[in-house]
């Protein structure tokens, strides 16, 4: 069955439902033209901006945020032992490598934005694509990034309050929501100001990670060489003696928590999928962006966490929630230890971009493809003068002679469902529905790979990967959400009834299914245009 979309080339179902979203002169706006089934700009090559290093930016901009500072206690608790640890940092790596890797086959050969929204739409059709969207806009993605603002706000709400260390308060709860908010927002309008603005911020804070697990790395060579320490007590020398294996767990059901909580630390791997329309080499760099990002990303994670090792004892890691600061602390005193705070909510500032960036781009696709209003396919303060109809141009002074073409309405849209979430949300119940919910997509999408393969082996792949690979990741995040039902039952629960609303909000906008329609009789206007052009034709027949 091959599938042809419908938007932009036999049906421009934008141009007809929304005359004023300009779709063809919109660089986020992208259509697969049905003859050769490859992706096409419409005559926007100039807009489309985004190079391998930006995308390489975004993949681990979002992947270094909290984790790899602060999951090493969850990761070390449950393993039992460092080599255990190290072990499962090296798993989970490779796992997210193997999922990255069959999203960078998709997205060569769907190269589409929106990531796996776009990919479900071809593979499963418009219900699977539109629950994706609904979960993804308004919970996983706003969800992921409470939980990464969240934990900026504990860090540096800690140095303001100088509750650095393991046995003072934690700095008060609604000071630190304050902070995350704040990190959030000003993140928000900058990029809703100037995408060229939110890219450089972004690359800054990377250059800032990088530079602090680097940092983390030599100085944990060096104490382990010297045994140098500024505190006195210094480094726990732990790691000269004894057997790096010694009280391994024996428990599965451990280290698949421990697993958990490496992959979260690798999440973000998709980030590039979400904006391949607008790369300029989408078939060349997705695939380079995924390879590169992945082993640079498990090295320094592996690095850090060995120095970790080198300088504290395995009982603190296992224990500490802040490791990071800890390891400051236990090197150079206070001061280390407000420079590493300083430096993971860096960090976690970072990941935010990098998820507001992409999460923008998400919420506008699913606006342009008609899953959410019409309001948010739209981009924010922009020129129209290439019309010659219409000659506004509406400038923002601080920037000049730019105007914003970012998907403003998007981002606002993910701010704001991102403060409720920053309000009202538990630390815990966010990350287990983010588990199951974001395991459940992953795994229909990758499934999907596996059935485009034999439904479509014509289908132009720029990119394959070996076989096995999604066969993995398959099993692995079946496991992961089975446990996660287990688990996290509540959550679960939530994460179905959300999904089953979300069924009901698309019969809503689309009509009910035929089996329900010739149940409750015969329903004209559903009927009338739904055959052939699906989602669309459906909106154009809407009374
Ligand atoms: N890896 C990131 C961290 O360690 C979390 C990424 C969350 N994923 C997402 N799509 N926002 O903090």
């Amino acid at each position: 069955r091959q599938r042809s979309y419908s938007v932009g080339s036999t049906f421009d179902f934008n141009a007809h439902l929304f005359p004023l979203s300009a779709s063809a002169s919109d660089p986020l706006y992208l259509s697969l033209d049905p003859t050769t089934n490859r992706g096409h700009s419409q005559n926007l090559e100039k807009q489309k901006s985004i190079t391998y290093l930006n995308g390489l930016s975004l993949v681990v901009g979002l992947q270094i945020g909290s984790g790899i500072f602060s999951s090493p206690a969850q990761v070390n608790s449950n393993a039992g032992s460092p080599g255990a640890a190290l072990l499962i940092w090296l798993l989970s790596g490779i796992l997210a490598w193997t999922g990255a890797s069959s999203y960078a086959e998709l997205g060569g050969a769907i190269p589409l934005s929106g990531g796996a929204q776009a990919y479900l739409q071809h593979i499963f059709g418009d219900l699977s694509a539109f629950l994706f969207a609904w979960v993804a806009v308004v919970v996983m993605r706003p969800g992921s990034a409470a939980i990464i603002s969240i934990i900026a706000g504990e860090y540096l709400g800690s140095v303001f309050w100088g509750s650095l260390t393991e046995d003072a308060d934690p700095p008060p709860q609604l000071a630190v929501k304050a902070l995350a908010l704040a990190g959030m927002w000003m993140i928000t309008i900058l990029n809703c100001l100037s995408t060229k603005a939110g890219t450089r911020m972004g690359d800054v804070f990377l250059l800032i990670k990088l530079i602090s697990l680097m940092a983390i790395t030599i100085i944990g060579i060096v104490v382990a060489i010297t045994g140098f320490s500024v505190k006195p007590g210094g480094p726990s020398m732990e790691w000269k003696m004894g057997n790096w294996f010694e009280g391994s767990s024996k428990d599965p059901g451990a280290y698949a928590v421990a697993l958990y909580a490496g992959l979260w630390a690798f999440d973000g791997w998709d980030n590039v999928n979400y904006i391949t329309g607008e790369m300029k080499n989408p078939t060349r760099d997705l695939p380079r962006v995924i390879h590169s990002a992945m082993p640079l990303v498990i090295s320094c994670y592996l690095l850090a966490n060995v120095s970790y090792f080198f300088v504290l004892p395995s009982s603190v890691i296992a224990s500490s929630t802040t490791v990071a600061v800890r390891f400051g602390t236990t090197v150079f005193g206070s001061v280390g230890g407000i420079l590493f705070a300083l430096a993971v909510s860096i960090s976690c500032l970072g990941a935010l971009n990098a998820t507001t960036f992409t999460s923008g781009r998400l919420v506008y696709v699913a606006g342009k493809q008609g899953y959410l209003p019409k309001i948010f396919g739209r981009l924010g303060i922009r020129s129209v003068s290439n019309s010659v109809s219409t000659p506004t141009t509406i400038r923002v002074p601080i920037f000049g002679t730019s105007y914003t073409r970012t998907p403003i309405f998007a981002m606002l849209l993910n701010a704001f469902l991102t403060s409720f979430f920053v309000i009202i949300g538990s630390f815990e119940a966010l990350i287990a529905f983010y588990g199951v919910a974001g395991y459940s997509f992953y795994f229909l999408t990758v499934l999907g790979l596996i059935i485009l393969r034999y439904r479509e082996p014509g289908l132009e792949r720029p990119y394959r990967c070996w076989i096995v690979t999604p066969i993995v990741f398959c099993c692995v995040s079946l496991f992961l959400v089975s446990r996660g039902v287990f688990g996290a039952p509540i959550q679960t629960g939530g994460v179905i009834i959300f999904v089953m609303v979300g069924v009901v909000v698309f019969w809503v906008r689309v009509g009910p299914p035929k089996v329900v329609k010739r149940a409750l009789g015969k329903l004209r206007f559903w009927k009338k245009g739904r055959k052939e052009e699906g989602w669309s034709a459906v909106g154009e027949a809407r009374p």
